[in-house]
This record gives structure tokens, sequence and C-alpha cells, in this order.
């Protein structure tokens, strides 16, 4: 036997290569703000930006020429409070996005982050009791109104991603109560207590004030515990199931894939772009770092990647055919 055999031209390589990127496996984030006229670079984010409803248009019709498939929605408000009202406001800044880009694009399926973090003014994912503690079963009740009112206006998948007990059942129960009974839930199920996020909590004004997720986000030490979260959010209605980072989280997601015959989304998150794209940028990592990457999440069994690198690795794409 010689391996090299298969390997000694492109074709060949074409031809036995045993997991494929598309641009159909991509999801890409999209940033929010108030105000008219504003496509502005997120400083945390390179190459990522932050826009208002009126700029959206545009750039819906990019990505749909790009054949991207979906976007994922996450607002940034100008006023926060200790319930984050704005976050079910049926003229919030995520309600108006998504009437925006239903009017814009019949194609572009909008899935919208369904949290409270980036609209309560202590920004934490939930609502606190004097002792400054996450309240569950209070936030689901909240989280429920917000999927609910994301799907009056629009919205075609609704994604939580608060990591509260339950907020899948409850989320479920109040869009079919509503008559959505059609809106499929993508879940945050294994969602750990990251580093990763900080270009995220930058870019979307969600840092806590005080303290940290670890109460209610996963331990990075375990994974048999992930497994559990996963069953529990399956029972409970999820159309989808989500890791959370995904590149210090390969074991997890190849564990997810082996033990759940379930649509599987893994979330290359803000931290994993911002450090391969500074490296890109600064001449340490030649550029195919970025489909190395991404062929890695898939390769550990990710069907959908959520990823900042969803459009310019399309265009790329494109581009070399
Ligand atoms: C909201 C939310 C976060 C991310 C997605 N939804 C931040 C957090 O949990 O603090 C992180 C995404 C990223 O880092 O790209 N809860
Ligand atoms: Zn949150």
């Amino acid at each position: 036997m010689r391996m090299r055999r298969l390997r000694s031209s492109d074709g060949l390589r074409e031809m036995v290569a045993e997991t494929r990127l598309s641009v159909d496996d991509l999801i890409y984030p999209l940033f929010i703000v108030e105000g008219t006229n504003i496509k502005r670079e997120i400083p945390s984010l390179p190459q990522v930006f932050h826009f208002s409803v009126d700029r959206l248009e545009a750039e819906i019709r990019e990505l749909e020429d790009l054949g991207i498939r979906a976007v994922l929605l996450f607002g940034v408000p100008d006023h926060k409070d200790a319930c984050g009202s704005t976050a079910y406001d049926e003229n919030g800044i995520i309600q108006r996005a998504i009437r925006q880009i239903q009017k814009t694009s019949k194609q572009i399926l909008v899935i919208t982050d369904v949290c409270m973090c980036e609209y309560t003014d202590h920004g934490h994912c939930g609502i606190l009791n004097e002792a400054g503690e996450v309240l569950n079963d209070e936030t689901v009740e909240y989280l429920a109104r917000i999927a609910v009112s994301h799907a009056q206006a629009g919205a075609d998948i609704i994604a939580p991603s608060d990591m509260m007990d339950y907020r899948v059942a409850g989320i479920r129960v109040a869009l079919d109560e509503a008559g959505f009974v059609q809106i499929p839930i993508m879940a945050y199920s294994a969602k750990y207590a990251s580093s990763y996020y900080g270009p995220f909590r930058e870019a979307a004004g969600s840092a806590p004030s005080f303290g940290n997720r670890k109460t209610y986000q996963m331990d990075f030490r375990n994974a048999n515990e992930a497994m559990r979260e996963i069953a529990l959010d399956i029972e409970e209605g999820a159309d989808f199931i989500m890791v959370k980072p995904a590149l210090a989280y390969l074991d997890v997601i190849r564990r997810a894939k082996d033990t759940f015959n379930m649509p599987l989304v893994a979330y290359n998150v803000s931290g994993e772009y911002a450090m391969i794209l500074n490296a890109v940028k600064n001449g340490i990592l030649a550029e195919e770092v970025i489909e190395e990457t991404l062929l890695s999440i898939k390769r550990a069994g990710a069907d959908l990647i959520i990823s900042y690198h969803a459009k310019d690795w399309a265009q790329k794409r494109r581009d070399a055919r």
C-alpha cells in the first residue's frame, strides 16, 4: 500500500476528500445598531460591521448573491433597563431589522439570538433578584416573550442563547400558543462560560457589569454534562442543537454528533475569529488557515457553522471558481 498514491494530483485529492465545506453550511452573524446610515467596522472584530436598519438592504443583497442562506441577528439597543424591555418591544431594534430583511429577501432565513444581556442595564442574560442572582423561571417567561415578538416580526428560526433551564420548553409552548407551531428552535444547548466571547461583548455592549456567567453557562471542564444539556433541549423540543464555542470544543462537537441524530450547529465565536484574522492580517499565518479552521469544525461533525468568516469565505470561494 502506498498512501501517497491518492495524493498525487489535485484531481485525485478532490475525488477522495472526505469532508467538504459549502456556503450552504454557513450562517453569518449581523450586529444591528440604532441610528441611520451606519456601517461601521467593529474595533474588536476586524472586517465585521455594525449596521443601522436602513443600511441592511444592501448587505442582505450581497449575502444573497453569495449564496448565504441564513443570518443570525444581534441587537445593540440604545435603551437598557433591569428587565431588558426593549428586547420584546415590537419596534425594537431586532424587530425592525427582521421586517427590513424579510422585505428585502425572500431567500435569506432570519435567525434571531434570544437573550437578555444586550438589553439589561446589568448585562446579565436574565432577571436578577436583590442579591444579584439570575432568576431562572422568571427569566424564561421573558425569553418566551422575546421569542414570540421576534416571530411576530417575521423571524424564521429562534435561537435562545441564555442557558436558563427549561427555556426551550418555555419558548416552544409560547410560540405554539401564539400560533407559531412551524417556527424551529435552534438551541444554544452546550454553551460554555468562555473568554472567547470577549470581542462579541465589546461589539454588542453586553459584558456583565459585575460577576460572570458561570452560574448559567457551562464549566469548560465538562463534556458529559454537555450531553445532558443537549438531551434535555431535544426533549424540550429543540429542532437544532448547538455547541459553542467551536475550536476549543471540537471533542464536544464530535460527541454530540455521534450521540444525537440531530442537525448540529457549531458557533465559531468572536474570539476564535479575532485570533485568526489578526494573525492573518499581521502576516503571522497564511490566509488558508481560515479554510483549514472551518473545515476542522465540519470534520468534527458540525452540520452548520455560525461564523464571522462566512461572508469573506463565500466571496473567496466564488472568486476562485
Ligand atoms: C448572548 C450571546 C453571546 C454570544 C452569542 N450570544 C455572548 C455571551 O454569552 O456573553 C457570543 C458570540 C461570540 O462570541 O461570537 N448571550
Ligand atoms: Zn446573554
